[in-house]
C-alpha cells in the first residue's frame, strides 16, 4: 500500500520483468452487516461453529480502506437482513459496457440477492440484463483481456455461457470445475492484467481444480500463467484482485505473495480469515463496474 513500493519495484526488478502498470478501478461491495454463517452451501461454511459479526466488519473495512487507498472507487450496495452472503459482491452480477447481467442463484438461501442486486445496477445507471440461466455473476465469469473465461461445475449453469456470449457479444470459453472447495472460477483463478500488458493478459490458477479439458486450455492460452500452491489455495490465496500492479491477496498466502513480487507486481496482504468462514475471500468481496 505504501506509494514508495512503486520505485522500489522498478529498481529492483531485473530487465526480463515488465514493469507493471496500475489502471483505475471501480468496484461495488457490500459491508457484511449482516454477516452469518446460518446454512451450509459450500464446504467451508459450518453452522454450527460460531462466527462473529463483528471481525467480519472489520476485516471488511480494511478491504475497503485498502482499495480507496489504491484509489479505486468503492461504490455500495445495502446490506439486507438475513441474506448474510450479501457480502461477497462478485456474484451479484457480471457488469461489461455498461450492461449488468443479473445472477440466479443455485441455492435457494440466496436466490433474493439476485433481484437486490439488479435493482441496484438499474439505480446507477446500467442496463439491466434479467437472466435466463443459473448463474452466479463475476464468481464464475472472468473477463481477462477481451475473453471471458466462464466456470462450470457447482453454481453457474453452463447454459448462461451461451447467455453470457449473446449479451456481450465476447468469446466465452467454458471451463470445469471439479473440486468442491473451489466452487466457484473465482477461487480457482486470479486476473492478474486487467488491462492487457503487451497484448496479453495474464492469470493465476490452481492446476488440481479444473478438469483434463480444461487444463489443456488454460496451459495452450496461459502459457506464462502462475501456478499457484495446494497451499496457498486452501486459503483462498488466489481469489484476489488486482489493478495491474497492486494484487490485493489473502495475507496468509505467502508463497502467491512471492510468486507475485518475481513477476513485478505489488502483492497487498488483507486479512479476511472471518469471511473465509463463509468460503469468500478479497475477490468475492469485489465486484468489478465496468460502465
Ligand atoms: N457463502 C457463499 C456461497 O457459498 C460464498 C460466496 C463466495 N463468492 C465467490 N465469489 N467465490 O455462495
Amino acid at each position: 500500500m505504501k506509494l514508495a513500493d512503486v520505485s522500489i519495484a522498478t529498481e529492483t526488478q531485473s530487465p526480463s520483468v515488465p514493469t507493471r502498470q496500475a489502471s483505475h478501478r471501480t468496484i461495488l461491495m457490500c459491508r457484511p452487516e449482516h454477516f452469518t454463517v446460518s446454512y451450509k452451501i459450500n464446504p467451508w461454511m459450518n453452522p454450527e461453529n460460531p462466527t462473529s459479526t463483528a471481525t467480519a466488519l472489520a476485516q471488511w473495512q480494511t478491504l475497503y480502506d485498502t482499495y480507496v487507498g489504491l484509489g479505486f472507487d468503492v461504490e455500495l450496495i445495502d446490506p439486507v437482513e438475513g441474506l448474510p452472503d450479501m457480502v461477497y459482491s462478485a456474484n451479484g452480477g457480471f457488469v461489461l459496457d455498461g450492461k449488468a447481467y443479473g445472477a440466479s442463484f443455485t441455492y435457494p438461501e440466496r436466490q433474493p440477492e439476485g433481484p437486490a442486486y439488479m435493482d441496484w445496477f438499474g439505480a446507477n445507471g446500467f442496463e439491466v440484463v434479467v437472466p435466463e440461466q443459473i448463474n452466479e455473476g463475476e464468481g464464475d465469469f472472468l473477463l481477462v483481456g477481451d475473453v471471458i473465461l466462464a466456470g462450470t461445475g457447482f453454481r453457474s449453469d453452463s447454459t448462461s455461457h451461451e447467455e453470457l456470449a449473446r449479451i456481450f457479444g465476447r468469446q466465452v470459453i467454458t471451463l470445469k470445475l471439479v473440486n468442491p472447495s473451489f466452487y466457484h472460477l473465482d477461487t480457482a483463478i486470479a486476473v492478474l492484467d486487467p488491462v492487457p500488458v503487451d497484448g496479453h493478459s495474464n492469470i493465476a490458477y490452481l492446476e488440481s481444480a479444473f478438469d483434463e479439458a480444461s487444463l489443456t486450455i488454460l496451459r495452450e492460452r496461459y502459457p506464462d500463467a502462475i501456478i499457484v500452491s495446494e497451499e496457498d489455495a486452501a486459503i483462498l490465496g488466489l481469489n484476489s484482485y488486482s489493478d495491474g500492479y497492486n494484487v490485493v491477496i489473502a495475507a496468509r498466502a505467502k508463497g502467491f505473495e512471492k510468486q507475485l513480487r518475481e513477476r513485478g507486481y505489488n502483492p497487498i496482504g488483507v486479512d479476511l480469515s472471518e469471511l473465509l468462514l463463509g468460503g469468500g475471500g478479497v475477490k468475492c468481496c469485489t465486484l468489478e463496474l465496468r460502465r
